[in-house]
């Protein structure tokens, strides 16, 4: 079942083509598995492993008024964080992806990994109903840009449809 999955840094120059790969492998090991957990840590791995310069990939979950660390690969992250407060907290109120290049410039930024430097927060809606963010974190600055935007989107689609 896992054969198609990539385990060790995918090798592509071409992002488009990096995001292809990353989109199949989820498909892959979502595949028949419905436990949300799970299927939220994996997308998680995929993520962390295939993408370049990440130091952390992961979910926050809402609950009840807050957002709540969820599956993730990366050093330990605070537990919660408020809807409005920080990047994700802000992606989450706004329903909106938040691209941010400068973290440091960013008001309210929850810094948990002091080596992250830019950072991209996708929220993650079904049916309308917001269940959580996806928060990339990277090293470097102005690490993601407006194919980034578009094709973790989607991954958060592919991911919605089976959680
Ligand atoms: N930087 C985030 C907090 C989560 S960590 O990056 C894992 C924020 O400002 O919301």
């Amino acid at each position: 079942m896992f054969s198609s999955v990539t385990t060790a840094p995918i090798e592509s120059t071409d992002k488009n083509a990096l995001y292809a790969e990353i989109h199949r492998n989820l498909q892959a090991i979502l595949n028949g598995e419905t436990d949300p957990i799970a299927n939220l840590a994996n997308a998680a791995a995929i993520l962390f492993w295939s993408l370049p310069a990440v130091n952390w990939a992961g979910f926050y979950l809402l609950k009840g008024p807050e957002l709540v660390l969820g599956p993730f690969q990366g050093k330990i992250a605070c537990v919660r964080i408020k809807l409005g407060q920080g990047v994700c907290g802000s992606a989450a109120a706004q329903h909106q992806t938040l691209v941010i290049p400068n973290v440091h410039e960013f008001p309210g930024h929850i810094a948990c990994d002091s080596a992250s430097n830019s950072e991209i927060v996708v929220p993650i809606i079904k049916n309308q109903a917001l269940i959580g963010v996806l928060d990339i974190d990277s090293p470097e600055f102005a690490r993601f840009d407006d194919t980034d935007k578009t094709e973790l989107q989607k991954f958060g689609q592919i991911l919605t449809a089976a959680i």
